[in-house]
């Protein structure tokens, strides 16, 4: 443990949410990342009866959203704090953060190197697609980003969402499975569409090293590493296809009217099991294996540094057999 650990953890008291973590952050252990960026979202919690529901905030700048020179940045950051002054995930702006452990089974016969086999702790963020969900539109569009610590090293995140379209007035927020592939659906707009189609393309590299499009997110890079910071030794085997299915029994209201973030921390505890994970090898293999479990470590809670300061980088590498 670093001598600087406990001092950076307790400076940030204050209601403001601020780009905290020590320079050497890479080289810390995963229980030590996990714990400077939790008591970060402990330190800026909202008050239930005073969340925030507003968007675009007049510092949020839509505009964003369109321009692929900053969309790059999701592929090319690699920190798990927003890069210099950028303070909101516009595409989902509100949400939840809750510490969790990706335990794989280990009586599994899954193939899957890395991340997929060792498993990992780390933080999710369960929110709401906004392009045309709430707060914005009467859509419901969940959408889960998980992010996986490696020690030594950057962290790896897996991002799951069913499409864009939503599940309508069904506010049960566990009502359908999510993937790293998105569903293409007829009203998906084709302006966000286009620019991230254009982001891809200004990636540097060949064509592994950028998604496939824009509805596919690789996981070659989780694949790729070992949550004790090893590099994989070997053929590096990764899903064509990770799916997160709620866990047998969860679900909030159908008919909820409430924000959804009060349902989320009045169901979710410390122990319970969210998503049973099913993966598949490409994109033509039969069946989905079920490879593990993401159980939450702690509570659910909102956040100014859960919304405005947590980044979650997008995997560029994609997919190969
Ligand atoms: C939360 O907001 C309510 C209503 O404004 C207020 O009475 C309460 O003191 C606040 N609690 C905290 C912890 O700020
Ligand atoms: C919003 O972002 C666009 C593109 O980066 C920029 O041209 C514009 O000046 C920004 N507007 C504001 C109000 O910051
Ligand atoms: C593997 O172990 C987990 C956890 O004990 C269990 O839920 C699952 O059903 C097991 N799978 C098989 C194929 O035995
Ligand atoms: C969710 O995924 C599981 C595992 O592949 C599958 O059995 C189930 O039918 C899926 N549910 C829906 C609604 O697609
Ligand atoms: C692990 O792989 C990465 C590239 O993915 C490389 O930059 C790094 O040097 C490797 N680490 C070791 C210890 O080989």
């Amino acid at each position: 443990m670093k001598t600087g650990l406990g001092v950076a953890v307790w400076v940030t008291v204050t209601a403001v949410a601020a780009a905290v973590l020590p320079d050497d952050y890479n080289t810390l252990t995963v229980r030590e990342k996990q714990a400077l960026q939790w008591n970060q979202v402990l330190a800026t919690r909202y008050n239930l009866t005073d969340l925030p529901t507003a968007f675009p905030q007049p510092t949020d700048n839509v505009t964003h959203l369109f321009v692929p020179e900053y969309l790059a940045q999701s592929f090319l950051h690699t920190g798990d704090e927003m890069p210099g002054t950028r303070r909101r995930i516009l595409i989902c702006p509100f949400g939840v953060v809750c510490k969790v452990q990706f335990r794989t089974f280990k009586n599994s016969t899954s193939p899957f190197t890395g991340l997929f086999n060792t498993g990992g702790i780390g933080l999710i963020r369960l929110s709401l697609e906004a392009v045309f969900g709430p707060p914005l539109g009467k859509i419901f569009s969940p959408s889960a980003v998980m992010k996986i610590y490696v020690h030594g090293q950057i962290s790896r995140n897996f991002q799951h969402i069913k499409d864009i379209a939503g599940q309508g007035a069904n506010h049960n927020y566990f009502l359908n499975n999510m993937s790293n592939i998105m569903e293409k659906g007829p009203m998906d707009p084709p302006a966000v569409g286009g620019a991230f189609t254009r982001t891809i393309a200004i990636l540097a590299g060949d064509e592994l090293s950028r998604p496939a499009n824009a509805y596919t997110l690789g996981l070659y890079e989780q694949a790729s590493v070992n949550a004790d910071g090893t590099n994989v030794t070997g053929p590096i085997v990764a899903p064509w296809e990770q799916r997160l299915v709620p866990h047998a029994g969860l679900s909030t209201a159908t008919d909820s009217t409430r924000d959804f973030r009060l349902d989320l921390i009045e169901l979710l505890k410390e122990g319970t099991v969210l998503y049973d994970v099913y993966a598949k090898r490409s994109p033509d293999a039969a069946e989905y294996q079920l490879i593990g479990e993401i159980v939450l470590e702690s509570e659910c809670v909102p956040s100014q540094y859960g919304d405005q300061i947590i980044f979650f980088r997008q995997s560029a590498q994609q997919w190969r057999p």
